[in-house]
């Protein structure tokens, strides 16, 4: 809800209030936001500026009464007792050169000729529904569910508009915030800086997380203390970046996953992004987020307009879980749209990691007839099925069907897999050329070239320049018509490399580059796949080099990292779920040892891990045994007996007070059910106990826990083995290679009952295996070992 009264303005979500102000010279005020108050006097929570703070600029002293002013300047004196000094005030916008010497959201070279701005209070407008936006994805809702205040700001001396929206979306707790900014002056502007919102808060001994990291260990969480200067979350490589998500958090020291004060921010923007934590010397944090301003610079004529990439907010008091809570409604219920939005995904079988550039007609044929008949649903051939793309140094750009690997094309392909019962999904990287392409070679001037300099490669490829609208024409026209003619319901969307050489020749100002090949690629998704609401999309950038909210405007999921390590996944999946939900992130399992870590997984962890998301197959499965075929058909089976619950269900990490462990868990919505996953990276020896604690039961209720049956392969045990087999094996000879094919033995089940209370206050399990004899009962995690356990209601 969004009252005004008065020119103050109350936006009010189901736990959380955001409160600002119009002060006496026009400037927005931040008052409050936090825990939901009840509509009142604001005086209590403003920051005081009742004493002079020598060396800051007193605003007030210096400024001209205009005639529209009067009334509020007359306010101001009555309040003389205030010094009025932005620089001491908590502020929604502030410009540059008029006292606040923190970062405005806004640098322009004005028609003045100077960098000074100070955008003032004109009017608002308060409408139910979201506002959509010309050039860039937004957020979206029904006037039922959400409703937005526009205000018009001015820079009286120099003619420029902006406007500040606000869009409350009462029942996920998410507040959005965007500006646009228009030139009503004659002479033209040229701007260098757009933040999409600030927020000025009072320093609460904050904390900041980040979710960093690079190829293959994208989304690490990084804490950082807030203290005097500022953090910088920050893309420039194009992307959104697998460096530095656009996501951050700021939290009280103490916050846990389950208590505390947790701020939540991050943006609709796949291009290079900037977050900013600022502390001054008020004690005030300045939050801002929006388009980089690394290269970036943008001229507006008389009446044009510049809009900025919606910016999205959340709060909670209960600490990170309940912010991740916000979160994830809000971006199934109003990011996420089309025909897919809230509906199960499939479970995937990718051609990738089994076969590479190495793969015939044949060979996926059969890796399809055997995912299917492990229960898989959809078949996905990626790399490697056009033009001469046998490796990665030839044939992007091209999209005929190389009919050596498919010799009956495209369509009798996809066919053949739709024979077998499955759908069929298709690889596309459509940003992208290699020069040993036959795109390249008719047409060299659709790749971003800088005249004058070498190239730069990655991946040995270049980007297309997406900022030329012939660009785009090839790329709809090229993806749509394969689509199309061979009866696609799954797309793929790869992107892999950075982008370097930002220059094209059909802008007059390189500055407009970055953001406009973004607005490119958006037109590109929205022209492709707009009509075509039937296909499941999934983004990709070598793995989450582009896991944002604005691609997941138009793909209902994004895979989360080339590295299906399930080790390295529980702290890609983490970093990941504090801004995403598990129905965006894509998830396989894959061969062990793994091919990036060298990492020896139990299939059971593998499996384990990548339930908590979308769930995908990547591996060859003519060498799996007859147990672990076996095994799969379990795991596939039980997923899909919990896929709502993986999927859409409430996703909670649960907080464990060693490093060695970690527990998450997901709700159904309805409170019935709960799957709970308890992790183990290194073992140690004889450490103890365990336990598991699930959240969000209902405390008079009661319930039944179970360990999910997994198997433990006997190779596991080596040499050990010879004390549980009748017969005594040698380890490393045939029999025992043969047993391990044939046979496994069954991990520890547990079962205990309880109401959600007592789960919560925490269930002890039977111990870990510690060389001292084998029973039925004992768990078998050593290193990485991992249970799932079902908690349903009796
Ligand atoms: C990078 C992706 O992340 C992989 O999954 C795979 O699709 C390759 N590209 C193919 O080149």
């Amino acid at each position: 809800m969004i009252e005004s009264l008065k020119e103050q303005f109350y936006l009010t979500t189901e736990h959380t209030s955001y409160w600002f102000r119009v002060t006496e010279f026009g400037h927005l005020e931040h008052v409050y936001y936090g825990a939901k108050l009840q509509k009142q006097n604001m005086e209590a929570l403003r920051y005081k500026h009742i004493a002079e703070f020598g060396s800051c600029i007193s605003y007030g002293k210096t400024e001209k009464v205009s005639t529209r002013a009067t009334k509020k300047i007359k306010n101001a004196e009555i309040n003389s007792s205030e010094h009025y000094s932005l620089d001491t005030m908590c502020l929604e916008w502030s410009g540059i050169g008029r006292g606040d010497y923190r970062q405005s959201p806004l640098e322009i070279k004005m028609p003045d000729g100077s960098f000074v701005n100070d955008f003032v209070f004109k009017t608002s407008t308060i409408k139910s529904g979201s506002c959509d936006m010309h050039t860039l994805p937004t957020a979206y809702g029904t006037p039922e569910d959400c409703m937005y205040i526009d205000i018009t700001m001015e820079d009286r001396s120099n003619q420029i508009e902006l406007h500040l929206i606000y869009t409350v979306y009462e029942d996920t707790d998410v507040i959005t915030r965007r500006a646009y900014i228009v030139n009503r002056n004659d002479e033209k502007l040229v701007i260098r800086r757009v933040l999409s919102m600030m927020v000025d808060i009072p320093n609460r001994d904050y904390r900041m997380t980040t979710f960093d990291g690079g190829w293959i260990k994208e989304t690490h969480r990084h804490d950082r203390d807030i203290t005097y200067g500022r953090i910088v979350n920050f893309s420039a490589t194009g992307g959104s970046s697998n460096q530095h998500n656009p996501g951050f958090l700021l939290s009280e020291k103490t916050a846990t996953e389950s208590s505390g004060n947790v701020y939540g921010f991050n943006i609709i923007y796949s291009g290079n992004h900037y977050g900013a934590v600022e502390l001054n010397h008020a004690d005030i944090v300045r939050v801002s987020i929006g388009i980089n301003d690394h290269c970036f610079e943008w001229e507006l004529d008389k009446e044009e307009l510049f809009e900025m990439p919606e910016a999205v907010m959340t709060f909670s008091n209960k600490g990170f879980n309940s912010m991740s809570h916000h979160f994830h409604d809000f971006i199934n219920k109003h990011i996420v749209r089309g025909e897919w939005k809230d509906k199960e995904r499939p479970i995937i079988i990718n051609n990738w990691e089994a076969y590479f550039f190495d793969f015939n007609e044949r060979k996926l044929l059969r890796l399809a007839e055997q995912g299917k008949k492990l229960g898989m649903e959809l078949f996905v051939l990626d790399d490697g099925w056009f033009g001469a793309r046998n490796s990665d140094s030839a044939g992007l750009g091209d999209y005929e069907v190389n009919r050596k690997k498919l010799p009956s094309g495209m369509k009798g392909f996809v066919q053949k897999i739709k024979a077998l019962g499955l759908q069929c999904g298709l690889w596309f990287e459509p940003e992208m050329v290699n020069e040993d392409s036959d795109l390249y070679r008719a047409h060299p001037e659709y790749a971003i070239n800088l005249p004058g300099k070498n190239p730069t490669y990655g991946r040995n490829q270049r980007v297309l320049d997406l900022c030329k609208p012939q660009v785009q024409d090839y790329i709809v026209e090229n993806v749509s018509r394969i689509l199309d003619d061979a009866g696609i319901t799954y797309v793929k969307w790869d992107m892999n490399r950075h982008i370097s050489e930002a220059y094209s020749d059909r802008l007059t100002n390189q500055g407009e580059f970055f953001h406009r090949y973004i607005t490119g690629l958006y037109s590109i998704m929205k022209r492709i796949f707009g009509p075509r609401p039937h296909i499941l999309l999934e983004s990709c950038s070598s793995g989450g080099n582009r896991f944002d909210l604005g691609m997941l405007c138009y793909s209902h999921q994004i895979w989360a990292s080339d590295d299906t390590d399930p080790i390295e996944r529980l702290k890609i999946q983490k970093g990941l779920s504090y801004l995403y939900p598990l129905s965006t992130i894509s998830a396989h399992v894959s061969a062990s040892p793994h091919l990036q870590t060298l990492r020896e997984t139990a299939f059971s962890t593998r499996f384990n891990v990548a339930a908590f998301g979308c769930l995908g197959y990547e591996l060859d499965l003519r060498y799996l045994s007859k147990v672990e075929k076996q095994e799969v058909a379990e795991q596939i089976a039980f997923y899909k007996l919990h896929r709502r619950t993986f999927q859409f269900g409430e996703f909670s990490r649960v907080d464990y007070p060693k490093n060695n462990k970690m527990q998450w868990q997901v709700r159904k919505k309805d409170g019935n059910k709960v799957i709970t996953g308890f992790f183990q990276t290194l073992t140690i020896a004889a450490e103890g106990y365990d336990y598991l604690r699930i959240l969000g039961l209902n405390a008079d209720k009661e319930y039944v826990i179970e360990t999910k049956p997994q198997n433990v392969y006997v190779e596991r045990f080596g040499g050990l083995i010879k004390h549980i087999m009748p017969v005594e094996l040698n380890p490393d000879g045939l029999i025992l290679r043969t047993a391990n094919r044939i046979y496994s033995m069954q991990d520890g089940v547990e079962t205990y009952q309880g109401d959600g209370a007592l789960l919560a206050s925490g269930v002890l399990l039977n111990n870990q295996f510690v060389g001292s004899g084998y029973n039925e009962k004992i768990r078998l995690l050593g290193d990485f070992g991992s249970n799932l356990y079902v908690v349903t209601e009796r």
